[in-house]
């Protein structure tokens, strides 16, 4: 039976039911819509619109719905259109009269952008949650590895010295932007859109504010045509949850980087990899790999719900049905990814020994030397090229700047003395990057103190 069979003289076609049908991705929200019924019905019996005999049926009603489904003794009707549906259906089969007065001043309209809203809020807190966590191992990590040296990259070419708490640190700080985002996405998703009708709000002296602190919201939507077509929220959330994915794949990549025999400065725990069919030497990162794979779902989710709403004329156009699917796979798809990486990355062995023997060969002191003939008196371009020059030496001679005799440094420069050798080590390169954001150890462990601190506020 259909809400609108007054109009209608049959039934509609059962596959195209199915096809109009949300149910099959909307039941997820039985608990926010009974929650969002349950503070409309409250406000109705408050302000006079319903009698409170109905109210208090209408309560006990929803509260009996939300039990049985929570015990399994009442299971969702899939061939009910959606959720709202299957809820005041059921309601209604179970107390009557009183059941059809749920609907009172309220539109589908108006209830399933406040559901998504309830629901998306707890999303939002619980993803929230995992970033936090990451990002506390990573600061954790970064204390323990504040000394340990790496070499840094750019174009995947070694570049300068680096600390492995400090490459970590970078991963904490995309995450913290990206609980920044989060929390203002829950900001802007947290009013309520009750009230707001189908389109055009209603005539019913209905308490919106009322509703809205019953709820947990800070405040009610102002305009009832922007209410009801609003998705922004969700569109926000799956842009912010691009960028998480964004973060891990960049940092997925550099994992399975590092676990190849060709750098191995890291390895996995057994629990977080997995092997191969046929050869029984591999160990392969397949969680890093995965989670890669998995950013473009969640890239397509936000171009799947920008698309739906960019042509969309005022107000309510069914095509917003397509919102759930989109922004409920992004959600899943970066709870299963953090619910995975964040353990593989806690578990993980971090081979220091592999890590400064690649730093100790890649010419990564080259700047630092150049900066030695500097401090000599040297204008830096002329540094640049002696040590250019020098490098050019080792690479002619299978050496690196440490093991160059101070004869063959005099040969190209007279500014050289002993303490180069000192200069270009790769501890003393390290700790004098002590500018802000710099990876000395003393600077890791302070990035690592002032990353905690803000997680805990
Ligand atoms: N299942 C619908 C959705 O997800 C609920 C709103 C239906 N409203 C309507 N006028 N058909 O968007």
């Amino acid at each position: 039976m259909k809400l609108w069979e007054g109009r209608f003289s049959k039934e509609i076609d059962k596959k195209t039911n199915d096809f109009n049908s949300s149910i099959p991705f909307d039941q997820r929200m039985a608990v926010q819509d009974i929650t969002g019924s349950l503070a409309h019905a409250a406000m109705l019996t408050a302000q006079g619109i319903i009698s409170p005999a109905d109210g208090e049926a209408i309560a006990d009603g929803l509260a009996g719905i939300l039990e049985d489904l929570q015990s399994g003794a009442l299971v969702i009707d899939q061939n009910a259109e959606d959720i709202h549906t299957f809820v005041e259906q059921t309601l209604t089969a179970r107390i009557g009269d009183a059941g059809k007065r749920l609907h009172t001043g309220r539109s589908r309209n108006d209830q399933v952008a406040l559901d998504v809203r309830l629901y998306l809020r707890e999303q939002v807190t619980a993803l929230r949650a995992q970033l936090v966590e990451l990002a506390d191992v990573l600061a954790d990590k970064a204390e323990q590895y504040a000394e340990t040296i790496m070499p840094g990259y750019t174009h995947m070419q070694r570049a300068q010295p680096i600390t492995f708490g400090h490459h970590l640190l970078a991963y904490a700080e995309m995450l913290l932007r990206d609980i920044g985002r989060l929390d203002d996405a829950y900001r802007r998703m947290n009013v309520s859109p009750l009230g707001s009708g189908a389109l055009a709000g209603t005539t019913y002296p209905l308490d919106r504010e009322a509703v809205a602190h019953t709820l947990g919201m800070a405040g009610v939507t102002r305009n009832s045509l922007d209410g009801v077509s609003d998705r922004d929220f969700c569109v926000e959330l799956a842009a912010a949850l691009s960028l998480v994915m964004v973060h891990l794949s960049r940092f997925s990549e550099e994992i399975i980087l590092w676990c190849s025999w060709e750098f191995r400065f890291i390895e996995l725990d057994d629990a977080f990899s997995t092997g191969s069919s046929i050869m029984p030497q591999k160990k392969n990162p397949d969680i890093a790999e995965l989670v890669r794979g998995k950013s473009g779902r969640v890239f397509g989710d936000l171009m799947a719900l920008l698309t739906a709403l960019k042509g969309l004329p005022l107000a309510y156009n069914k095509d917003m049905q397509e919102d759930k699917e989109a922004i409920f796979d992004a959600c899943d798809t970066v709870r299963m990814c953090l619910t995975a990486f964040t353990p593989m990355i806690e578990t993980m062995t971090v081979k220091a020994d592999n890590m400064r023997k690649a730093a100790a060969g890649g010419f990564i002191n080259a700047t630092d030397c150049a900066d030695y003939l500097v401090s000599k008196g040297l204008p830096f371009r002329d540094a640049y090229k002696a040590t250019g020059s020098l490098v050019a030496l080792c690479i002619a001679e299978g050496k690196t700047l440490e093991t160059l005799s101070l004869e063959q440094y005099r040969g190209v420069c007279d500014l050289f003395d002993t303490d180069v050798f000192d200069a270009i080590s790769l501890e003393r390169c390290v700790a004098g990057r002590n500018v802000i954001g710099g990876p000395s150890p003393d600077n890791v462990r302070k990035q690592a103190a002032a990353v905690k601190e803000i997680l805990k506020a």
